[in-house]
């Protein structure tokens, strides 16, 4: 009974610490953006080549490319919600014949 109760609180605190781990862990984790260069090249891809995404750099502003993100979508892009403001911002900040979207 005399080692079971010196033993509780070397418990309590290993298990807070390991929770605290946890919790810093997913954190981390859920601050963590797509890599919007990588969606482009495999995610929009499915359905056609980045030929008509070059097409339109330096013509569709950020909000022009989230419609148009977002229209993807809801035709099948593999592309999550939140991640739709990235990918519309790195397209709109691309210059005209930007690799790897044009070659
Ligand atoms: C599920 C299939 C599919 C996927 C995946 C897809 N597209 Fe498309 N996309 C289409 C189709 C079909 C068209 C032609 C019809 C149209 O113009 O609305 C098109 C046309 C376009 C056009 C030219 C028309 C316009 O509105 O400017 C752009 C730019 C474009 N896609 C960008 C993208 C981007 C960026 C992605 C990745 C987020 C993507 N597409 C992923 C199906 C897809």
């Amino acid at each position: 009974m005399k080692k079971t109760a010196s033993f509780t609180p070397v418990i309590g605190v290993t298990v807070i610490i390991l929770f605290a781990g946890v919790i810093v862990l997913c954190d981390v984790d859920a601050r963590q953006q797509v890599d919007p260069q990588s969606t482009v090249m495999t995610k929009c891809t499915a359905c056609h080549t980045t030929r008509r995404i070059c097409d339109n750099l330096g013509e569709k502003d950020r909000e022009e490319w989230i419609r148009t993100v977002s229209e993807m979508v809801s035709k099948g892009a593999d592309v999550a919600e939140q991640d739709i403001p990235v990918v519309a911002e790195y397209l709109a900040n691309l210059e005209p014949g930007s690799e790897p979207v044009c070659r």
